[in-house]
């Protein structure tokens, strides 16, 4: 079973999460989506594949209300995990991503694909993108 747990301001990171699961449906994958407020150590542990979707927030940061204690508090469930990251920005060049990718690397993620980024969510055009995005992570 693949995992895609994201969350979402105001909907961008929401629809990329829609999307990705589309495309691993495609591929005729198990997947299942749920927002980070639902999410448990469990489902990480059951994760063939940890999908983490989460926006640029604060300074080029996650958000820390929900996303980053999900990672400090099952930081030891990472290691050697495969796992994938997206998430949509706004106004920077993806630095939260890249630091992001950095932190997972630290705790032995093994990330199956580099991360996806999109700048908001643009209709008619990022949807392919994600879709894409979900049939290569599962690939
Ligand atoms: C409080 C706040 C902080 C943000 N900080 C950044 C940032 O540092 N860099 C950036 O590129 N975009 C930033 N953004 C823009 C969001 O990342 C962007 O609107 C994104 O599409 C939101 O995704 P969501 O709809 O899933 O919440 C910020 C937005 C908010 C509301």
């Amino acid at each position: 079973m693949i995992k895609v747990i994201y969350w979402t301001g105001t909907g961008n990171t929401q629809k990329m999460a829609e999307n990705i699961v589309c495309g691993i449906q495609e591929t005729g994958k198990e997947v299942e989506i749920l927002e980070v407020s639902n999410a448990t150590d469990k489902d990480i542990i059951d994760a063939e594949v940890l999908v983490l979707g989460c926006p640029a927030m604060g300074a080029e940061e996650l958000e820390d209300s929900e996303v980053i204690p999900f990672i400090e508090n099952n930081a030891a469930l990472m290691q050697g995990k495969k796992m994938a990251l997206f998430g949509s920005y706004g106004w920077g060049t993806g630095e939260w991503m890249d630091a992001w990718k950095e932190q997972m690397a630290s705790l032995g993620a093994n990330l199956v694909a580099e991360p996806l980024i999109v700048n908001e969510f643009t209709d008619g055009q990022d949807e392919a993108i994600c879709n894409d995005y979900g049939k290569k992570i599962v690939g």
